[in-house]
């Protein structure tokens, strides 16, 4: 196992001729009492660009992204969003900062006691001050974004899993983000159903042309949906790269993580094996 991250990956080559990226985060470290979750993270992502982070369950991966749209706070380390250093924000900066991104949260985070178009339309209610008509229309649209038109007036509780997972992408892109992260999008659906909210991934990176972090274990998510791949291991990023560079990788924690469909527990020495070539299909 390196001790190292593969920091020549998640640096920028060149700082003068690189396009800015619009998130970058460096050496990010957070713990929670003596359990160390993030140990130094760093990878940047460019305008309009899907950044992937592969990890397996527990490595830090929603930590980091509530890092992202200031829900944390770090130990240390910087996180820079559209040119504006986020850890330096007071609260009130923050509040505007958070509404240029759209979050789609792990289970989907809906209100069980609001209808699906509440809940859609919270955001454009409580932000853009909408109501009546217009909130209606503009809640409906963001519903037919997603291929759920007329189910505004179901509930969370009366809809399915992938259901939930759509109306939780709507109430994402209600206000136009510039960002949006995506939380494990695909987990806990069937095949078909994961293989439908990868393809509206990918059709609102065209239809929004936001810039997206997308954070799963599922290697085809990660395949379809990223431009690079990020693998996370140990609270770091241990490479970054096509899935093509991944499978090529000599790197220990990232050959385990491909051979078994997930990395070795944290802390573990973890082995490499064989490269199931099916994946790269
Ligand atoms: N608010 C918190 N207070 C204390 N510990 C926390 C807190 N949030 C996360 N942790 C711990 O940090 C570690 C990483 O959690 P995180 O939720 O980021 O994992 P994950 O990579 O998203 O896992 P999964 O794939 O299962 O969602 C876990 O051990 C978790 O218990
Ligand atoms: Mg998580």
């Amino acid at each position: 196992m390196t001790e190292r991250p593969d920091r020549g990956a998640t640096e920028r080559p060149d700082r003068d001729t690189a396009a800015e990226p619009v998130i970058e985060v460096r050496d990010l470290w957070k713990s929670f009492g003596d359990q160390e979750v993030l140990r130094g993270v760093n990878l940047f992502v460019l305008d309009g660009e899907t950044l992937v982070v592969l990890g397996p369950s527990g490595c830090g991966k929603s930590v980091l992204l509530k890092h992202v749209i200031g829900l944390m706070k770090p130990d240390r380390g910087s996180i820079v969003v559209e040119g504006r250093e986020l850890t330096k924000l007071d609260a009130h900066e923050l509040k505007d900062l958070r509404m240029r991104f759209g979050m789609v949260f792990q289970g989907a985070a809906l209100f069980d006691s609001m209808t699906v178009g509440e809940n859609v339309g919270l955001p454009l209610k409580e932000h853009r001050g909408m109501k009546g008509d217009e909130l209606a229309d503009l809640t409906e649209t963001k519903l037919r974004m997603v291929g759920l038109a007329g189910v505004s007036h179901l509930r969370p509780s009366e809809i399915s899993g992938g259901m939930k997972k759509r109306v939780a992408l709507a109430r994402a892109i209600a206000l136009d983000p510039d960002i949006i992260l995506y939380d494990e999008p695909t987990t806990g659906l069937d095949p078909i159903m994961a293989e439908q909210i990868n393809e509206l991934i990918r059709t609102l990176q065209r239809k929004v042309n936001a810039t997206s972090i997308v954070v799963t274990h599922d290697l085809h998510s990660a395949k379809f949906t990223g431009d690079k791949i990020a693998l996370m291991h140990n609270g770091r990023i241990e490479l970054v790269g096509t899935m093509d560079d991944l499978r090529h990788s000599d790197n220990e924690a990232v050959r385990t993580f491909i051979a078994r469909g997930h990395a070795p527990a944290l802390g573990s020495k973890g082995g490499a094996g064989p490269i199931d070539p099916e994946v790269f299909e």
